[in-house]
């Protein structure tokens, strides 16, 4: 396909959807900040998605994750849909248990749940490492940082998933929604009804309005615990998913095995390379100009975090390679900028960097499976493969052992 055939992205095109990066790369050389319905613009330049995640007085978080005239309208909208001074609120409130500090004291629990997952894979054989051990470090971490009763795990992850999928799809009419918001509910009205059963964790810190914060009502607490769900599961399973997949690819498993100095930086590269979350959306809320198109108020903009991770502008001729080695891979925008900068981003990258730790220590000559192909997985907001086949192969004494015997035979 030569360049001037591929057409410049849209999310309402299912083709790119599925398979964006040569469709965005055409949108940054056409045409950077595109019209691509009455209402949506794609901003695909680094320097404009950057400026716009920067500029919360002209772009608001109305509507986030919507694509159409519709937003999706909730009575209490979650964190990433609030404008300040409601947002400003909610998120110092949030950061009283999802400081940094408290985010990494859940280390001992994360190795824990990890050695769980290790637990469930066979010793050697090919298997779907994103069923069979990825799929259940992030929810498990997830739900007990928010105070979560392990008897609704199970259920809630099910649930939690159908919706993510679903996006942009207006999830009020989903039977999965209500199911949820009735599990929920039924969480926050115990924990109100027991305070005996207080402990240090979200939904005690929603639950329970400290001295000057405001009381929330029931359904204010779901809504906040539900966006949570979505924010920090499927989000870190693509990142632990997307790095296993490309060490594997590249052939790069072998040398962070043997140098896990490279480890963090690999993490920061697959983030820049398959940004989990492939976009946000603002409203515009007042005339502006983006780059150098004019935008109206009443428009959308499809702020498209894959493409400004890829921008040959920024991150130079090499953008669309992975590299381990990139040296300011950090750079990404991968966890948005300004006010709405993801706030799990510390919890995300610990866990990343243990389950691959982890996986590394066990099966250091693991390789990329037979069946292991990119496919991206369904829906319009995350980045992963559908699967990450990999051929596990035993600890070094072990292998070392069978080699030894082979040779005394
Ligand atoms: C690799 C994993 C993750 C990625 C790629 C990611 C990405 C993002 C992005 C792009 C935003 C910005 C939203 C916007 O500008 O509208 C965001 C916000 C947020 N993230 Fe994450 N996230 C990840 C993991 C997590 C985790 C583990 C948690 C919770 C522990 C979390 C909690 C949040 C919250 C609460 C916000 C809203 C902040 C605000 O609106 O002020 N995220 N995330």
């Amino acid at each position: 396909m030569t360049e001037e055939s591929v057409t410049p992205f849209t999310p309402h095109d299912a083709g790119h959807v599925a398979d964006p990066d040569d469709a965005l790369e055409a949108a940054r050389r056409e045409c950077p900040v595109s019209r691509v319905s009455d209402v949506l613009f794609v901003v695909a330049s680094d320097t404009d998605v950057r400026a716009m995640f920067r500029d919360s007085a002209a772009f608001s978080n109305r509507g986030n994750f919507t694509i159409g005239r519709e937003d999706r309208d909730h009575a209490f909208p979650g964190i990433t849909n609030l404008d300040p001074p409601v947002h400003t609120e909610l998120r110092s409130r949030l950061l009283r248990s999802m400081a940094p500090k408290k985010l990494r004291a859940l280390g001992p629990h994360v190795a824990r749940v990890i050695a769980r997952a290790l637990d469930g894979l066979p010793p050697s054989g090919e298997v779907d490492l994103h069923r069979d051990y990825i799929a259940h470090i992030p929810s498990a971490v997830t739900y007990s940082m928010i105070g979560l009763p392990e008897e609704y795990w199970a259920e809630v992850e099910v649930l939690a998933d159908a919706l993510v999928e679903a996006v942009p799809a207006p999830e009020t009419s989903m039977p999965e929604y209500d199911r949820l918001m009735e599990l929920m509910g039924r969480v926050v009205r115990d924990r109100r009804e027991h305070p005996e059963d207080r402990r240090d964790d979200v939904l005690d810190n929603l639950c329970f309005a400290a001295l000057g914060e405001r009381e929330m009502a029931d359904l204010e607490v779901v809504m906040h615990l539900r966006q949570l769900f979505a924010a920090a599961t499927d989000t870190t399973r693509a990142l632990i998913a997307n790095c296993v997949y490309r060490l594997l690819e590249r052939g790069d498993w072998a040398r962070v095995v043997a140098d896990r100095s490279l480890l963090r930086n690999a993490i920061e590269e697959s983030l820049r390379f398959d940004s989990p979350a492939q976009f946000m959306t603002r409203s515009v809320v007042r005339d502006t100009v983006v780059g150098e198109c004019p935008v109206a108020a009443g428009h959308k903009a499809y702020l498209s975090i894959q493409s400004a991770n890829h921008d040959e502008a920024a991150w130079g001729s090499t953008a669309r390679q992975f590299d381990i080695t990139r040296q300011v891979a950090v750079q990404h925008v991968a966890f948005g900028r300004g006010i709405h900068s993801c706030l799990g981003a510390p919890l995300a990258r610990m866990e990343a960097y243990m389950a691959i730790d982890a996986l590394m220590d066990h099966y250091p000559l693991m390789a990329a499976g037979h069946r292991a192909t990119w496919e991206k997985c369904g829906g319009l907001l995350l980045r992963r493969p559908k699967e990450v086949w990999a051929q596990l192969v035993g600890d070094i004494p072990a292998v070392v052992g069978t080699v030894a015997g082979q040779v005394a035979e």
